[in-house]
C-alpha cells in the first residue's frame, strides 16, 4: 500500500483493487442503472440473490450472472461472483450443482420474512440441514442474514437472539461450514465472530461504520437511513469500527448497497437498504480514517474477504484522494429516481484513477 503525505493531512492513498463481498444489484433497469459504481470500484462483488424470483437453483444464476455481464460497461472486467438463495426445498443436489457451476461462491441464508423479498426464504433451520451438510463437504459457503424474525423479539435484539437460537448451535452442528455472518451491527456479533471456531468470518457496511441509530430519527424521520439490520447504539457502532480497523482477517468489506426507487423508500411503508455503490471505498476510507487506521483499509477491503473466499487478491490497484467532491442528489432509476446515500452532502475522498497496473 502506498500512502503519499500533503501538508498536514495524508492526501492520496493507493491500495489494491477491492471486492465487495456483500451486494445488491437487482435486475433489467435497476440493474443497469447501478451495476458501473460497483464495476468501477471494485475487481469482484458477491451479488446477492434475493430477486423476485429468487435465484434458487444453478440455471437461474448462470442467466442471472450473464444478464449483469451484458449491463456492464464495455471495457469493465468486473467479475460478478453469483449466490444461491436457500429455501427450505433447496436439495443436496442443487448445492452440488451450484458447486459444480464454478461461478457460485456461496448460498445465502434469509430467514423468512426477515427483510426484502426473503418471503421465500428457510421458515426452520432444520430443514436445510441436508443442504449445509453438501455445502459442508464441498466447501461452499454460507451467507448468513442473521436476524431473526418472531414477532415479539425486539427490532434492536433480532440479531443477538439469532446468535444464540441459531448462528451458534448451527456452528457446532456443522463444524467445517465456513460461514459469513453479513452485515453485522452490534457489538456482540463483533465478540461472536472474533472468539468464533475457524472459518467464521463477518462483513461489515459502511454506514454501520458511519453511523448509529440517531441518524434515523435525527430532526424526524430519516427513511434513507433505514436498513436491514437496522442500525444499532454508538457502543455498537464503536465495536465495529474497531472490529474493522483491528486487522483481524475475520472482518471484511461487504457494503449491502441496496437500491430501492425513490417512492418505495419514502413511503408510508418504506423499503430497507441504503444504496452507497456510488461511493463506497470513499466511504470507508472516511470511517478508517476517523479512527486513525488508513494504513489498514487495505487488508479489510482487498485482502481478508479474497482470502476468506480462497479467490486471489487483485494485482490491479485503486487510487484515492483527499478531495471533497459532492454526491448527486439523485441518480436515473428505470422510470424513477434513486436517491444516494449523501446525497447533495460531501464526501470527503475520490477515486482517482478507475484502472492502474500494480
Ligand atoms: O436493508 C436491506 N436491504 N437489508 C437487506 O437485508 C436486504 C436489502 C435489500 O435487498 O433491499
Ligand atoms: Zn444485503
Amino acid at each position: 500500500m502506498a500512502i503519499h503525505f500533503q501538508g498536514f493531512g495524508m492526501s492520496r492513498l493507493s491500495i489494491q483493487r477491492p471486492d465487495d463481498w456483500h451486494v445488491h444489484l437487482r435486475d433489467g433497469e435497476a440493474l443497469k442503472a447501478v451495476v458501473g459504481f460497483t464495476a468501477q470500484r471494485f475487481g469482484r462483488a458477491i451479488v446477492m440473490p434475493n430477486l423476485k424470483p429468487a435465484i434458487t437453483t444453478t440455471d437461474m444464476a448462470g442467466a442471472y450472472r450473464r444478464r449483469i455481464l451484458a449491463a456492464l460497461p464495455a471495457d469493465s472486467r468486473f467479475q460478478p461472483l453469483l449466490t444461491l438463495y436457500l429455501t427450505d426445498t433447496t436439495s443436496a443436489d442443487e448445492i452440488e450443482r451450484a458447486h459444480a457451476a464454478g461461478f457460485i461462491h456461496g448460498v445465502k441464508l434469509y430467514p423468512a420474512g426477515a427483510t426484502t423479498h426473503s418471503a421465500a426464504g428457510v421458515t426452520d433451520i432444520r430443514h436445510v440441514h441436508d443442504a449445509l451438510a453438501r455445502m459442508e463437504k464441498l466447501g461452499m459457503r454460507l451467507l448468513v442474514h442473521g436476524e431473526s424474525t418472531q414477532a415479539e423479539v425486539d427490532v434492536f435484539d433480532r440479531e443477538s437472539h439469532f446468535i444464540d437460537s441459531v448462528l451458534a448451535p448451527l456452528l457446532d452442528r456443522f463444524p467445517a461450514l465456513k460461514v459469513v455472518f453479513e452485515h453485522i451491527t452490534t457489538r456482540r456479533a463483533v465478540e461472536f465472530v472474533r472468539t468464533a471456531r475457524a472459518g467464521v468470518a463477518a462483513t461489515i457496511t459502511p454506514q454501520h461504520l458511519l453511523h448509529n441509530r440517531n441518524a434515523i430519527f435525527n430532526g424526524g424521520i430519516k427513511p434513507h437511513f433505514y436498513c436491514l439490520p437496522i442500525l444499532k447504539r454508538e457502543h455498537d457502532r464503536q465495536a465495529l469500527l474497531e472490529a474493522a480497523t483491528s486487522g483481524s482477517p475475520r472482518f471484511f468489506l461487504g457494503t449491502d448497497s441496496a437500491p430501492h426507487e425513490q417512492a418505495t423508500k419514502e413511503n408510508a411503508c418504506g423499503c430497507a437498504g441504503m444504496f452507497t455503490a456510488h461511493a463506497a471505498i470513499e466511504l470507508y476510507a472516511e470511517a478508517f480514517e476517523s479512527a486513525g487506521r488508513l494504513d489498514r483499509l487495505e487488508a479489510f477491503a482487498s485482502h481478508f474477504g479474497a482470502d476468506f473466499y480462497g479467490l486471489p487478491r487483485h494485482a490491479e490497484r485503486i487510487t484515492l484522494v483527499k478531495e471533497t467532491w459532492t454526491a448527486p442528489p439523485q441518480y436515473a432509476f428505470g422510470q424513477g429516481a434513486l436517491i444516494p446515500y449523501r446525497a447533495g452532502e460531501p464526501i470527503a475522498w475520490r477515486l482517482a484513477q478507475m484502472r492502474s497496473r500494480a
